[in-house]
């Protein structure tokens, strides 16, 4: 008999704001490779917002998981088992796999990792899925230029730190929403934000801006939306830019919000408001990974990650997410080497 494995799988389906309920650790047989898979032991897996779309039964850009699906998203592991070619047991890659202590993945779809180059829990944020979303966000969609004001929500977590990182090393002002003073110096003392402003110790979002991004906003990088958005787009400058790369602060709601309409403060600004998927990219991601690993080596892009350690602690990290435990990357330590 193969040595067992855990496993996460939706439960159930939440309602509202999701709790430990929805998911249940399954014990079962190590799972065997077919020709052309690869088995993984996962080292650290990802935990990302866009899984809670997942676990509603509603048509979105990604999936619907089914009740009894495991769990899945960003790994990174080593191979331990390979029928394939291209990868031999020792090697490590990162793909798509399940919430596991052993994962398969096709070797047609993972990417080799270098642990020598950066720890392996990099290769899940600032050097995988959310760094090329910050990257390609920011450049393609933001579009910012020398001398801009750029707003980024959202700004202490895994798209947000490098968005405004990126934007620093194009020559623009930064200014950063997070939810606690220790975000907020992480990225105004570390990571060179000019200003950023604690959300959860301010009232009037439109007076901090007032104060933080006092020439108004030229690009703004939406990883949040609700009143965080709402008074941004009060400060629009003409020919503004927003690139809405997630919704956090409604992805828990039941109904679509409803309140002040705040489209008419586009007309003025003559505002262009892009959402964006980094799927469209995945002819450019090679050219992003280049272009942050070499920031990272130079030193020119910190990054940080928040482990929480131990497969069973998964559904823990995940619903952090919706709190803001994470500072930079939410990844799960699963395995020692
Ligand atoms: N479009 C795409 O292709 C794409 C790709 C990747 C990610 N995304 C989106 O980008 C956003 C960021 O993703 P990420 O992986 O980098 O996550 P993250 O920012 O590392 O983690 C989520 C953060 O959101 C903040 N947050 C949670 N609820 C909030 C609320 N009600 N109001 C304001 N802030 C709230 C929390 O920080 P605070 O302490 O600051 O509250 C939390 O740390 C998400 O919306 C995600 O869905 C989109």
């Amino acid at each position: 008999m193969r040595d067992s494995n855990r496993e996460w799988i939706l439960a159930e389906r939440p309602e509202g704001e999701p709790d430990t309920d929805s998911f249940e650790l399954r014990e079962g047989e190590r799972p065997e490779p077919r020709h052309g898979e690869l088995l993984v032991r996962v080292r650290y897996l990802s935990v990302d917002p866009y899984m809670r779309g997942r676990m509603r039964d509603a048509e979105s850009y990604a999936e619907p998981w089914s009740v009894g699906d495991p769990m899945q998203g960003a790994v990174v592991g080593e191979v331990v088992e390979s029928k394939s070619d291209a990868y031999d047991a020792g090697d490590h890659v990162t793909g798509n796999g399940a919430w596991a202590d052993y994962s398969v993945l096709d070797a047609s779809e993972v990417a080799p990792v270098d642990p020598s180059v950066a720890d392996l829990p990099a290769y899940l944020g600032v050097l995988g899925m959310p760094g090329r979303t910050a990257y390609f966000g920011l450049l393609d969609v933001g579009d910012p230029s020398p001398g801009e004001t750029v707003v980024v929500s959202g700004a202490a977590g895994a798209v947000g730190s490098v968005v405004g990182q990126i934007a620093k090393l194009n020559g623009c002002r930064v200014v950063g929403f997070a939810g606690s003073d220790e975000k907020v110096s992480w990225l105004t003392d570390d990571l060179g934000f000019d200003a950023a402003i604690n959300y959860k110790q301010v009232d009037d979002y439109r007076a901090a801006l007032d104060d933080a991004a006092p020439d108004g906003v030229d690009v703004y990088f939406d990883n949040v939306g609700g009143p965080i958005t709402d008074a941004v787009f009060t400060k629009l400058n003409l020919d503004a830019r927003v690139a809405v790369c997630g919704q956090i602060a409604h992805y828990n709601d039941e109904s679509v919000p409803t309140g002040p309409r705040k489209l008419p403060q586009l007309i003025a600004p003559r505002a262009k408001v892009q959402g964006l998927l980094i799927g469209d990219y995945a002819t450019r991601f090679e050219q992003a990974s280049e272009r942050l690993g070499s920031w990272v080596a130079s030193g020119d892009l910190e990054h940080r990650e928040t482990v929480v350690d131990g497969l069973e602690n998964a559904p823990d990290a995940f619903l952090g997410l919706f709190s803001g435990d994470n500072i930079g990357k939410q990844v799960v330590g699963v395995s020692e080497p």
